[in-house]
């Protein structure tokens, strides 16, 4: 595996390349960005990583500081696993010479719910980055994982208006076995959180099941799972049912029609804010 720090010397062990699958991460490898690496392997050749903690999506009082950088650790897992070929591990200064102030800012009605209402700026931190990352690498697919949902469907919505290339294929969430989804912030969680964890999960799970058993009173099903998280010491911020196609709540007419949806969820356990979904 070649590890690459600028966009110069990237684009010298690319050159000719047009089937190059991406998994952008921001580090702290565990076994869901490997299957995302396995699953870039099914569809391009080569497969391209990148790693670079994007100060941009993280607001002022988020966790830049302490998310985990563990380049190392990383990159022998990558080279463990055998998937990649070429590491794109850049700088800031790479990433965002100075003087920089371009941005890509989403459409309110997709970035500014949900996680864009909690976390502002952060859509804008994320669609910057990545269009920078598509442009370096020119994949011709690129591998997101489904735990971050809104992200997946901001980052397709903006190849779609930028015209861009890359195919966006989705990948499932990957769990624990205890249902805990996969996120390099689970090692931030306390051995009591740890095992509070799962909660948010089962809390989706059970709130999908009342909507398949035809339970339409959505406010009542939200309220009850934040309820229930809350009373078992979790900080929730919302737990929302949406509309797969726009993030919209669904309508009445949605809800006979049998309209896909997805329940939401951010909460934070202690300092740790964890996030995850369930498609329904
Ligand atoms: O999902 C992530 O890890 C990040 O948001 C991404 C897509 C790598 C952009 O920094």
């Amino acid at each position: 595996m070649k590890i690459v720090r600028s966009v110069h010397e990237l684009r010298d062990h690319l050159h000719g390349q047009n089937r190059i699958a991406f998994v952008p991460t921001m580090g702290n490898l565990h076994a869901a960005h490997l299957s995302l690496m396995r699953l870039a392997r099914r569809h391009g050749d080569p497969v391209v990583a990148s790693v670079f903690v994007n100060r941009l999506q993280f607001g002022p009082a988020e966790d830049f500081d302490r998310y985990p950088r563990t380049l190392q650790e990383d990159i022998d897992k990558l080279q463990a696993d055998g998937q990649v070929y070429v590491l794109f591990a850049p700088t800031e200064a790479e990433m965002y010479p100075e003087p920089q102030n371009y941005r890509v800012n989403p459409p309110t009605d997709l970035g500014d719910i949900l996680e864009g209402q909690f976390r502002p700026g952060f859509f804008v931190g994320v669609t910057t980055v990545v269009l920078k990352l598509f442009s370096c690498v020119q994949p011709k697919v690129a591998v997101f994982g489904k735990k971050d949902y809104q992200q997946l469907m901001i980052v397709r919505n903006m190849c779609l208006q930028f015209c861009l290339p890359t195919e966006i294929i989705a990948h499932e969430t990957v769990r624990e076995p205890d249902g805990l989804a996969m996120s390099s912030r689970n090692r931030f969680l306390s051995d009591t959180e740890r095992r509070l964890a799962p909660q948010l999960f089962q809390e989706l799970s059970h709130l999908k099941n009342r909507l398949q058993g035809g339970e339409r009173n959505l406010v009542t099903l939200e309220q009850q799972a934040v309820r229930a998280l809350a009373g078992a010491g979790w900080k929730p911020d919302y737990m929302a049912v949406r509309r797969q196609a726009d993030l919209k709540l669904p309508t009445p007419a949605d809800l006979e029609a049998g309209e896909p949806l997805v329940v939401l969820a951010a909460a934070q356990l202690g300092s740790t804010r964890l996030i995850d979904n369930v498609e329904v």
